[in-house]
């Protein structure tokens, strides 16, 4: 499956994006804040690459002007028995030389019509952790709404964090488009 916007290619994974994977997810301002460890060499960015990423409807985000994989994106498979199902949750994150124009909002909002339209869901959601100020804007610019806070173990940095939920059901989504 392959999603296109103005600046991206939502593509899947493939094993030869592990060097621009680990490009920026070596960056200590990327993975932690969104609840997972950098990646500690080439052949780790490989292996999330054969296992986490090849789950269904997991993207690999590429900046069409250059052909690079500049992040991910993509359901993850969450469960949230608070909202109408079926639902899941939407996860993402880009190389911090991209952060700033706009292009994970773009992203999300194509995921957004991909999951209400293919794949059938009634409502999406996601969650930031306290504090990913950057997370919590990219979720409100694409219109989701907060439902509620809870501590949420973070099992890969293990620890727990307060943890910000939004939601967007397909009433709402319809409603709002233009
Ligand atoms: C969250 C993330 C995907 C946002 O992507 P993006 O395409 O830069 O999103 P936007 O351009 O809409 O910017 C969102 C906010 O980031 C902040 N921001 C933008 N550029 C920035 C920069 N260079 N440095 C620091 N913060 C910046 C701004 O607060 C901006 O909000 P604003 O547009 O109201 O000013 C990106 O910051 C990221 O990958 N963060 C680390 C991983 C992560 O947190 N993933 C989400 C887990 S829930």
């Amino acid at each position: 499956m392959r999603l296109e916007t103005k600046r991206l290619l939502l593509r899947p994974f493939e094993e030869n994006d592990a060097g621009d994977l680990y490009e920026y997810a070596k960056d200590s301002r990327v993975g932690p804040i969104a609840g997972w460890p950098v990646h500690t060499s080439l052949e780790n960015s490989r292996k999330i690459i054969c296992t986490v990423f090849a789950a269904p409807n997991v993207f690999a985000v590429v900046d069409k002007a250059s052909g690079k994989v500049i992040g991910s994106a993509g359901f993850v498979g969450g469960y949230c028995p608070e909202l109408p199902g079926p639902s899941d949750e939407i996860g993402y994150a880009l190389s911090p030389a991209f952060w700033g124009r706009g292009l994970m909002p773009e992203a999300v909002e194509k995921l957004m019509e991909f999951g209400f339209e293919a794949l059938g869901l009634n409502a999406i959601w996601c969650n930031h952790y306290n504090g990913n100020q950057k997370s919590k804007r990219v979720i409100e610019k694409c219109g989701f709404y907060y439902r509620f806070s809870k501590e949420t173990e973070v099992t890969l940095m293990n620890e727990r964090r307060l943890t910000h939920f939004y939601a967007l059901t397909r009433r709402e989504w319809e409603e709002r488009r233009p």
